[in-house]
């Protein structure tokens, strides 16, 4: 099998029930209402009712030690699937609306990357991710704020939240300044908005587009983003969660993939979406026609197009190549 990686994962989207109990436990706090739905279950009934969820639960993640427990926990369980690289989407403003500084956060999330390092073999970087619906202003700030020294593990720049309601274009200022300070750039689009919004998305200084998947509802899009080499950060499972395609069979990942666009796989938001990085190749390869040398390929293509430094990428790349598949890292 082959060795996994993902570049699409929010952070505070990986913690499942049982550690939201505990970390609100830990910091002598309720979790707040309306989080769950049964002792193992997040609830929500629509794309925009999980955003309001995830912010609610997000809420019992409080200071670096929680940051810490989060990512080592998820990074360990990517590495028992297999996972050798994840990108982990972090989110400044969530840090900010519980009062703990970002440089907190972001410490807790590489000691998290560490301790996993030294315990499982996997790597991780961090893309910081700004949240739309928060405005554009909060974008420029996180993109400001991070432009001149920073962790050294923070590698990338992201946009997630409402998408329909807050269109790619008028955050083109904090791409800018992301853009020039070396963050590698990437954009939720075409996931809850159409392929107007993937063509919008495009005129950012981006490589790639976090789903972009309905682009494929405009063939000269797909032609246009084979031809730049956009890579997209697939999340199938995700994706028919949150009922943006009816079923795995109806998802156009092997359609875009056949196109020659360039795709890798992601979770998302693991727990509250019943996904995992090793049933995305999972689904892959059983629902959606994928061989064993493709899955490989989509393997690849997640580290090249990784925000890391090329020496990591160049020692992933021997990791997945190298017989016996232990860590060279
Ligand atoms: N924030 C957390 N998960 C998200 C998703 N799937 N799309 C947009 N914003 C998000
Ligand atoms: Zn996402």
């Amino acid at each position: 099998m082959t060795a996994l990686a993902e570049l699409h994962v929010h952070l505070e989207g990986t913690a499942p029930p049982d550690l939201i109990r505990r970390l609100a436990d830990r910091n002598g706090i309720p979790v707040p209402d309306g989080v769950f739905d049964g002792p193992d279950r997040f609830k929500w009934v629509d794309f925009l009712d999980f955003l309001r969820t995830y912010d609610r639960a997000a809420t019992v993640i409080r200071t670096a030690e929680d940051y810490r427990d989060v990512t080592y926990e998820y990074l360990v369980s990517c590495a028992r699937q297999g996972a050798i690289y994840v990108e982990l989407l972090v989110s400044p403003d969530h840090a900010q609306s519980v009062g703990l500084p970002p440089s907190e956060q972001q410490a807790g999330v590489a000691q998290g990357i560490d301790d996993a390092r030294r315990d499982a073999g996997i790597e991780a970087r961090i893309v910081l991710v700004a949240v739309r619906n928060f405005g554009v202003q909060a974008a420029i700030d996180i993109a400001q704020s991070h432009a001149g020294e920073r962790h050294p593990y923070i590698v990338g720049f992201n946009l997630a939240g409402d998408e329909a309601g807050y269109p790619p274009a008028q955050f083109a200022p904090a791409y800018e300044i992301a853009s020039r300070a070396g963050l590698g750039c990437t954009v939720h689009a075409g996931e809850h908005a159409g392929a107007g919004s993937v063509r919008e998305a495009l005129t950012l200084p981006v490589t790639r587009l976090s789903h972009g998947v309905r682009a494929v509802e405009d063939p000269a899009l797909v032609q246009d983003i084979a031809d730049r080499g956009i890579v997209l950060e697939a999340c199938p499972t995700s994706n028919v969660a949150t009922q943006v395609f009816p079923s795995y069979e109806e998802h156009p990942l092997r359609r875009l993939y056949e196109a020659g666009v360039k795709v890798t796989l992601g979770s998302d938001d693991p727990p509250y979406f019943g996904a995992s990085i090793g049933g995305e190749y999972a689904v892959a390869r059983e629902r959606l026609g994928f061989g064993e040398g493709e899955l490989e390929s989509l393997t690849r293509t997640a580290i090249e197009a990784s925000f890391a430094d090329d020496a990591l990428k160049r020692a992933l790349l021997k990791r997945m190549t190298a017989k016996d598949g232990r860590s060279n890292l």
